[in-house]
């Protein structure tokens, strides 16, 4: 099944044989880019990700308003140890040094998000302008530290206010996004090329509005739950067009914790169940944005339940995107099956190797079959890797050191594979790990560790560990 509705650049089986110029494909002439030893493109963004609430604190300053964040993180029995992002890393005054420690790990961007109520405190008036001011600052000096800005529209802190008129159960939601997408992306279009409008839609709606875990913490029905992801799709939609009216020449997409399949074994077989499970596995997200349609099986599996919906919306949800982010952790191993479906997601067995997060289960090869059958299946050209990386239990030794060498083996394994898909010229163009620091980890709070820079939560003090080390090593090798 080839469910793209693009065409599909065929690529070179030459390309993974080093630098070279342009290869003949028939009539067109193909640019193949120039690739450094570990199979990487030169021209690659290497970064870190974090997001507004998770590192900034300052939750009151500056007329930012209240987000269901603070609400849910202020609730009692939410969060693990009580724990709040009242202060966080504190990044909100530490833009400097965090800065400097971007700097010092050699990366060239950096993936951060603004956070909603500090633009428009009730979600949708009048904004506030110390709230946009403090952003303009931070892209411009990461400008002046030539570090490529990459900015996340919507990282989950809605504003308190807007969830109290619906949130995404109200499609006025979708029209106020776009209007604060609009506004952020005029404001800081002279400093940032690249926008993501949403961060998981899976995160925000189905965790959150489904299985109570995060903000808001409800319960909905399963007809309820289908309709909130379609608005939030539709508030992507919406957002898209607003960006582009303002800033027409950034590019613009989404980061998808989409379910990314692995063949269990390498086989014909398991590739074609693989690439059936990619696309009706994301039917509810992924696959909608990018062929404009909720797959039959969808459909029927929702039965009465299915989101209601309109030819018009559909087309403004699929609307093409520049890129697309995928954050990927771990994937799912898949067989062939018989039976309608054509394929069987294998459990995995007790003993599967894992890091300190429930679902950071060692899976390498998903950097390879991820955004390939991604790529493949939904006709998309252009991907960054908008997260990777683990949780670890760091702990310091006595001389103060964090030797994360756990953490290393993760990211050397994952790396590498990800250099396999763009030696055989999938079209990754970035990678960002999470995270710049450890940080408020929702709903863990700060019992998870996820950073290359230890957070001494008594201090705040932060010390790089030996995976900052290990990336930035990595990396120059990549760009020799
Ligand atoms: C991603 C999110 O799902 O994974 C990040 O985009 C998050 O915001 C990261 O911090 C780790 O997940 P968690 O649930 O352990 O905090």
């Amino acid at each position: 099944m080839f469910l793209s509705r693009r065409s599909f650049t065929r690529r070179s089986p030459l390309a993974c044989l080093g630098a070279m110029a342009t290869t003949s494909f028939g009539q067109h002439a193909v640019e193949q880019p120039v690739r450094s030893n570990n199979g990487f493109p030169q021209k690659f963004l290497w970064g870190v990700a974090t997001a507004a609430y998770q590192v900034e604190g300052a939750v009151y300053e500056a007329g930012r308003g209240i987000s269901i964040w603070d609400t849910f993180a202020h609730s009692p029995g939410k969060i693990y140890n009580g724990d709040t992002a009242d202060v966080a890393t504190d990044s909100y005054h530490r833009c400097e040094e965090d800065i400097a420690l971007i700097k010092k790990m050699g990366l060239n961007s950096y993936r951060f998000s603004v956070a909603w109520p500090r633009i428009f405190p009730d979600g949708n008036s009048s904004p506030n302008q110390a709230g946009i001011d403090f952003y303009i600052r931070f892209a411009e000096a990461l400008r002046s530290a030539d570090i490529e800005p990459i900015c996340t529209l919507y990282h989950w802190d809605l504003p308190q206010q807007l969830q109290d008129r619906g949130g995404w159960q109200s499609k006025d939601t979708c029209k106020a996004f776009a209007d604060y997408s609009g506004y952020v992306a005029k404001q800081l279009g002279p400093f940032v090329n690249t926008f993501v409008t949403m961060n998981e839609m899976r995160s925000f709606i189905d965790i959150a509005y489904g299985e109570g875990r995060q903000a808001p913490g409800l319960h909905l029905s399963r007809k309820d739950l289908a309709q909130a992801r379609h608005w939030a799709l539709y508030g992507h939609g919406l957002a898209l067009a607003a960006v582009r009216s303002v800033a027409p020449k950034a590019e613009v997409g989404t980061a998808e914790n989409a379910y990314f399949f692995i063949p269990a074994l390498e086989d014909k077989e398991h590739i074609a169940a693989a690439r059936l499970a990619t696309v009706e596995e994301n039917a509810h997200f992924l696959t909608v944005m990018h062929t404009g349609k909720y797959t039959e099986r969808y459909l029927r599996s929702l039965g009465q339940d299915a989101p209601r919906f309109t030819q018009e919306e559909l087309d403004v949800i699929s609307a093409p995107t520049d890129f697309q982010g995928l954050n990927i952790y771990q994937g799912l191993y898949v067989a062939p099956a018989d039976g309608p479906d054509g394929y069987r997601v294998l459990p995995l067995p007790i003993s599967y190797p894992r890091m300190d997060s429930s679902f950071t289960h060692v899976t390498p090869t998903v950097m390879y079959w991820g955004p390939k059958l991604i790529s493949e299946q939904l006709g998309i050209n252009k991907i960054y890797i908008t997260e990777t990386g683990c949780s670890a239990k760091d702990v310091p030794e006595p001389i103060g050191e964090i030797n994360d060498v756990d953490r290393i083996a993760f990211l050397r394994a994952y790396l590498d594979q990800l250099g396999r898909a763009t030696s055989e010229g999938v079209p990754i163009k970035g990678c960002f790990v999470w995270s710049l620091l450890d940080n408020f980890e929702w709903s863990d709070g700060f019992s998870k560790r996820f950073g290359l820079v230890y957070v001494d939560w008594k201090t705040l003090k932060r010390t790089p560990k030996l995976s900052a080390q290990f990336y930035r090593n990595y990396i120059r090798a990549a760009t020799r």
